[in-house]
């Protein structure tokens, strides 16, 4: 529905943007204004590191005067744009948030929202006070074969949502990266792996059982093989100078260093150098130094690398959560929806519904043209598709196109801090019992 009006706007002029946190999120919805720059505009970049801030400066012709070192500089300023983008880590999403709607801007919030549910609540309730509009970085909604997916559920294709089974496979190599050496490997640092990998995953179930509340939740997980007990025999601490390093499968030399070898600089390679252009001599000097060059199994990663969710739904519906590292997809979901008259099955490039009383299949696909078009390409066109949807939410002041609003990021965030209180404190949580928390 948002795609289609994306290209109305009540504005005449571009939307202005403000990017906080200038990584790999940020600068990348940067990128719309790019190529779209009757729409969006980016007037101003927060961001401690120089290099990012300085690259996204020079790509947006941004003034001097807006160039700011934290996030906080720039709320304390009367309002001078007419949104932001929260692209900030993990941890610091809900002052930003707070401060920004309080400044009576629009915000794109990457997700996980914030931390705690405490912390969701208060940025809601901020948005909500302020009359601005919220779009949480849930970008598996605005993929247009999984939007098929509800609006197959809603015309009825597989009669009444009975179970749905969800895996998310993470991989093998973008675990070790982001969730063992990486940003998100360890739980004070950022957040717990259901909430930075796989709220993403929750809110898709919740959002497919419509407005069906979550009653139970159970959770188990584990932090698997990427633990000191594995190390093999012979290992360093260093990938670059193990002996053993031609047999590991997570050897840093193999992940970034082969792949800058054969001139890919691209993520994960561009991560590791934080303040350069990625080359064989960055590369090398971040294995030798920094945390992505460390031995998988003796890094002080401790979020869990497989996790099952299990849920039931108001009317008995139930659901099966998989989260696991140890894959060869990256990302890649698989989903299937059990139905009271047919099954629904999505493989990440088509969607195939059977019916049970023509005992027929039909094949559902959808248009990746327009992301494919404009180059920009992260989860599969998705983030083109968010962005898109936002900036036109914002120039048509219409809440209405965002698709990861507010209230239903706060119910599905709530269900996944249920969902890890049951794997912490081993039972059975009732949601909404008041300990939300
Ligand atoms: N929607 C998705 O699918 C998706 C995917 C990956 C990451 N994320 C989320 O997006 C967020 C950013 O992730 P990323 O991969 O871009 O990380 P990143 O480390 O590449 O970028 C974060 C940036 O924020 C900057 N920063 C830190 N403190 C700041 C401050 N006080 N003021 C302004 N900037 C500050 C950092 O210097 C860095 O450049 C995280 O919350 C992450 O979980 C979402």
């Amino acid at each position: 529905m948002g795609q289609n009006r994306s290209q109305e706007s009540k504005m005449t002029s571009p939307v202005r943007v403000i990017v906080v946190g200038a990584g790999c999120r940020g600068a990348g919805y940067a990128q719309f204004a790019t190529i779209h720059p009757k729409r969006m505009k980016v007037v101003a970049v927060a961001d401690p590191r120089k290099f990012a801030r300085t690259k996204l400066q020079k790509q947006h012709k941004i003034e001097d005067q807006n160039i700011f070192e934290d996030w906080q500089s720039i709320a304390e300023l009367e309002k001078f744009a007419d949104a932001v983008l929260i692209c900030t880590p993990d941890r610091i999403h809900k002052d930003p948030a707070v401060a920004f709607a309080k400044k009576g801007y629009h915000i794109l919030l990457e997700k996980p929202m914030a931390t705690s549910a405490e912390e969701c609540r208060a940025i809601v309730e901020a948005c909500t006070q302020a009359g601005v509009m919220l779009s949480v970085g849930h970008v598996l909604r605005y993929d247009p074969l999984i939007h098929e997916i509800k609006v197959l559920i809603d015309a009825g294709a597989i009669g009444d949502v009975i179970h749905i089974q969800h895996l998310e496979p993470v991989g093998f190599y973008h675990f070790a990266h982001s969730f063992v050496r990486g940003n998100w490997r360890n739980e004070a640092e950022s957040s717990f792996a259901l909430l930075a990998k796989s709220c993403h995953d929750i809110d898709l179930i919740h959002h497919w059982a419509g407005a069906r509340r979550c009653v139970k939740v159970s959770s188990f997980g584990s932090v698997s093989h990427f633990r000191k007990e594995k190390k093999p025999t012979g290992a360093g601490d260093r990938c670059i100078d193990c002996s053993v390093e031609g047999n590991c499968p997570y050897s840093a030399c193999k992940i970034y260093l082969n792949s800058v070898k054969k001139g890919h600089t691209g993520w994960p390679v561009s991560v590791i150098c934080p303040n350069s252009v990625p080359d064989i001599e960055s590369v090398t000097e971040a294995l030798k130094t920094g945390p992505y060059g460390r031995c998988v199994y003796d890094c002080d990663n401790d979020v869990c690398s497989n996790q099952v969710v299990n849920m039931e739904f108001e009317g008995g519906l139930t659901a099966a959560f998989t989260m696991v590292a140890f894959t060869e997809e990256i990302c890649q979901r698989k989903t299937t929806i059990y139905g009271s008259r047919g099954e629904l099955s999505y493989n990440g490039s088509e969607i195939r519904v059977f019916d049970f009383l023509t005992q027929r299949s039909t094949k559902h696909t959808a248009s990746w043209e327009a992301a494919k078009h404009y180059g920009m390409s992260g989860h599969g066109g998705a983030d083109y598709h968010l962005i898109n949807t936002f900036i036109s939410a914002v120039a048509n002041n219409d809440p209405s196109m965002i698709r990861s609003g507010p209230e239903e990021t706060l119910i599905s965030h709530l269900l996944v801090f249920e969902a890890e209180r049951s794997r912490v404190e081993n039972r059975v949580v009732y949601c909404g019992d008041g300990a939300r928390s």
